[in-house]
Order: structure tokens, then C-alpha cells, then sequence
């Protein structure tokens, strides 16, 4: 089994998916740590140094060579993977399952507020324009991340309430 977490920024994608495969006993795969460990760099610095083409085009050869492993994984995404190239095709195609964590702007404008260094798209915003940026992108995006075969609603639950939906679901 195969299977691929996508959603927005800070949708709890990464921890939502390690604690699910430990539920699971799977193997996890996080694109972005992957891209970090290949690349040697974090991703901060791939944005600043190379540019977000540049990151687009290895995000795309990484979920590529993570999609054709024979063995079974929980991948979380990064928040734009399924907005580029042909990955929520590829996505769809080899990947068992593929679940939205949807979550309401104001959810992940909360979040995203507190964590805001670590994410290059949104670094140098101030914390006022946030909320309009966050609405509009979703908007753009939603169009990709309702391709996912399921999707999850995530706001007001918990992290072991997702978790414990997901698994149900997939038993
Ligand atoms: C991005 C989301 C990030 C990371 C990169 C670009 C995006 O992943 O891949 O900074 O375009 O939404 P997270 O969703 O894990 O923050």
C-alpha cells in the first residue's frame, strides 16, 4: 500500500503522517526531508540560492523516484507538490490511495503564523497579509488538491483524531 498526504501548508501533513505510520507500522517518507537529505541543503536555502523553478523541477524528480519504490510507505508532501508538473497525475496513477488534509484558512493562517521561517513562500510576508495570501492561494490550489481520492476534514480535531479517522478508513 502506498500511500500520499497532501494538503496546504502547515495541515499537519508531516506529523499527522509519522503518526500514522507508527498506527500502521509503515515505512514514512517526508518529501521535503527527502529533498533536504539528497540535496544537502534545507529547503530555505534551495529557495534562496537556486530558486523555486529549480525546486519545482527536483520536487518532481524526488516524488518520481519515491513513486516508483516497490515497497509499501506513508509520503507526506510538500504544500505545493500537487500543483506542479504532472504530480497529481503521477500521484493518482502509482499511489494506492491519495488523501486531502483540508483545513479552513483560518486554521492554517494560525499555524502558519507561528512557523512562518521555515517556509520560504510565505518569510517574507508580515503577519497581517497572511490571512488575504493564504485565501487566494488555496483558491489556486484546491483545484489540484481535490484531485486526492479522499479527502479529510481537519479543522477543530485533533492530531490522534485524524490520525484515528485515517486509520479506520483505511483498515
Ligand atoms: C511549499 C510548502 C513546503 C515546502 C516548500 C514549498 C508550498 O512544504 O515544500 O516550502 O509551495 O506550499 P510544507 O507544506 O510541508 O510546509
Amino acid at each position: 500500500m502506498k500511500i500520499v498526504l497532501l494538503g496546504y501548508m502547515a495541515s499537519g501533513k508531516s506529523s499527522i503522517g509519522k503518526e500514522l505510520s507508527k498506527h500502521l507500522k509503515m515505512n514514512f517518507i517526508d518529501l521535503d526531508d527527502y529533498i533536504i537529505e539528497k540535496e544537502k541543503e534545507t529547503i530555505t536555502e534551495i529557495f534562496n540560492q537556486k530558486g523555486e523553478i529549480y525546486f519545482r523541477n527536483i520536487e518532481n524528480k524526488y516524488l518520481k523516484e519515491i513513486l516508483s519504490k516497490q515497497d509499501d510507505f506513508i509520503l507526506s508532501l510538500g504544500g505545493g507538490t500537487p500543483c506542479y508538473a504532472n504530480n497529481m497525475e503521477l500521484i493518482n496513477e502509482k499511489a494506492t490511495i491519495s488523501i486531502y488534509l483540508q483545513g479552513n484558512v483560518s486554521t492554517v493562517v494560525e499555524r502558519l503564523i507561528s512557523e512562518k521561517a521555515k517556509r520560504p513562500i510565505i518569510a517574507s510576508l508580515n503577519d497581517d497579509k497572511i490571512p488575504e495570501f493564504v485565501a487566494k492561494h488555496l483558491f489556486e490550489r484546491r483545484f489540484y488538491y481535490e484531485q486526492a481520492k479522499i479527502i479529510i476534514k481537519i479543522d477543530a480535531k485533533t492530531k490522534t483524531e485524524i490520525v484515528n479517522e485515517l486509520a479506520l478508513l483505511l483498515d
